[in-house]
């Protein structure tokens, strides 16, 4: 798709301001001035761009278009979807290692900048080291691995393995660049997966999409400035009225290229009392730069085609998951959100702030306790409440234990933990056929066995971050999903469209 029409490419790859029209010519050279967004030397690099693809030529004929706008192209081999498996393609030819070693050795060959690849694992840790080394023997760079099987999406997720990883580090060549992916949730995870698997850079996903501070430095105590916020019990994170202004700010600086609105510094309680005043944020208002009116309501109703745009709801969602839980007002008026109207974001994120500054106030003003009922412990899960214990979920693979050490103030940002299959299982969510349920049993059983056995192997509870892979409200093709965003049963339709590749 992406060599048969500009406009494909244009929804996905901006390199150049007028668009990737022809395939460029190797020798090609580029102003600056007629580059765009992706891959662009001032802003984004480096960048891997990624394709699934099932046939070397094609997959070839697709780099070529994209390998003088970036530093390496990947295959993807991790995709588990229902469309994955249709059109053959992602995690799905696993099944096929020939034609992944030619897919690889294709590009290895022939391209002018290096090939990469992501995988998940297999059965056995055994068969997933020959599956690896076969990729690297096509010419592979990277490998980064997702430490889960195909079959892991879904209320099936459950926690990566990061033992595999481990297992790979530890017997593939030194050389072998190695990327962990999975159960990465918040900044704390990184330090925790390089050691523990020995790889050499992680990726995340999710845990990037709810908390887009998650490879953001953390400052020290007593330095957090207006950005990051620390509460009485001495956890913090970065505030999402913080991240939301500097979202809307690359937004205009880089997409809209306008200069984004003058603001006022993030209000911190012990600020004068004119930063209080409501007009502070009117201003702000007033000073984007907008469009005539007549224009403005002509392109409300032109439908955006800009990804950069189409993304803007979807991304906020995930965002201020907890915070629009709470204020449901902020919820609708983000729902309500054309993409493309930016004034209307701007609202929300003036919404955002006024909600942000008033639950600051009262902290500071009731000495946190106004956090605390937020804070009780979540009801215990179906499963331990159980009389009969036999089959409960261990606590330190509970989401619900994962729950209470992410778990910060709603205006601050962190990782959306879903339950665990095992606990989607209890709770009547998650329905098994016999042959899974056997599967999984089979499964329990050699992790039991296999943590009793050796001291090497890390606990569960080193990797207890629970799962956040393949559902979320915006999935690979941009499709959508319904997302009950407040854990109960009121639901809130998450963004109708949307783009996030990968
Ligand atoms: C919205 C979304 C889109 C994704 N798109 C891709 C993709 O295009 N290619 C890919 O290899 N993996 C994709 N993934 C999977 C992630 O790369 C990752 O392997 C998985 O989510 C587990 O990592 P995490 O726990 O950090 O999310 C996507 C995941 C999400 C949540």
């Amino acid at each position: 798709m992406f060599t048969e029409t500009a406009k494909f490419r244009d929804h996905h790859f901006q390199p150049l301001r007028n668009g990737l029209t022809n395939k460029p010519n190797g020798s090609d050279k580029y102003a600056q001035s007629e580059l765009y967004l992706d891959g662009n030397p001032s802003v984004d690099r480096p960048i891997i761009v990624q394709f699934c693809a099932n046939d070397p030529a094609e997959l070839l004929d697709a780099a070529q278009y994209v390998a003088p706008f970036c530093d390496a192209v990947d295959l993807n081999l991790g995709c588990p979807q229902g469309i994955a498996r249709k059109g053959r393609y992602g995690a799905f030819l696993q099944e096929d290692q020939e034609l992944i070693y030619k897919l690889i050795n294709t590009l290895h060959i022939n391209l002018s900048v290096p090939v990469t690849a992501k995988m998940r694992i297999l059965e056995s840790k055994e068969e997933t080291l020959n599956y690896a080394k076969k990729i690297l023997s096509a010419g592979a760079s990277i490998l980064t691995v997702h430490g889960r099987h195909r079959d892991q999406k879904g209320h099936k997720t459950g926690l990566a393995d990061w033992s595999v990883i481990r297992y790979l580090r530890e017997n593939l060549p030194k050389e072998t660049v190695l990327f962990a992916n999975g159960n990465i949730l918040r900044t704390e995870d990184i330090d925790k997966c390089l050691e523990e698997t020995g790889a050499d850079a992680v990726m995340s996903a999710e845990g990037n999409l709810y908390d887009p501070s998650i490879f953001g430095e953390v400052p020290p105590i007593g330095e957090e400035g207006r950005e990051y916020w620390r509460g009485r019990d001495g956890k913090g994170g970065y505030r999402m009225d913080a991240v939301f202004r500097r979202y809307m700010d690359i937004l205009y600086k880089h997409v809209l290229e306008v200069p984004p609105p003058a603001r006022k510094p993030l209000f911190l309680p012990n600020d004068s009392p004119s930063a209080l005043e409501p007009c502070a944020e009117e201003e702000a208002v007033n000073d984007v730069e907008r469009p005539p009116k007549k224009k403005q309501k002509r392109d409300q109703k032109e439908k955006t085609s800009s990804p950069n745009l189409l993304a803007m709801q979807p991304h906020l969602f995930h965002l201020l998951r907890p915070l629009v839980s709470k204020h449901h007002h902020i919820r609708d008026a983000l729902a309500r959100c054309k993409a493309g109207d930016i004034a209307a974001f701007e609202a929300v994120l003036q919404m955002v702030e006024a909600v942000t500054r008033d639950a600051l106030i009262e902290y500071e003003a009731t000495d946190g306790k106004s956090m605390e009922a937020d804070f009780q412990d979540p009801p215990a899960p179906a499963a331990s409440s159980e009389k009969d214990g036999s089959n409960d979920v261990a606590l330190d693979e509970s989401s619900v234990q994962t729950v209470k050490e992410c778990k910060r103030p709603w205006w601050i940002c962190q990782p959306y933990v879903r339950p665990l299959p095992a606990e989607a299982l209890k709770k009547g969510a998650l329905h098994l056929s016999k042959k899974e349920l056997a599967k999984m049993a089979e499964e329990e059983q050699r992790k039991k066995l296999e943590s009793s056995k050796s001291f090497e192997i890390p606990k569960p509870s080193a990797i207890e971050f629970a799962s956040l892979a393949s559902m979320s409200a915006v999935d690979v093709l941009g499709h959508t999903e319904l997302e009950d965003v407040n854990g109960g049963p009121e639901t809130v339709e998450a963004p109708k469209e949307g783009l996030v590749c990968g």
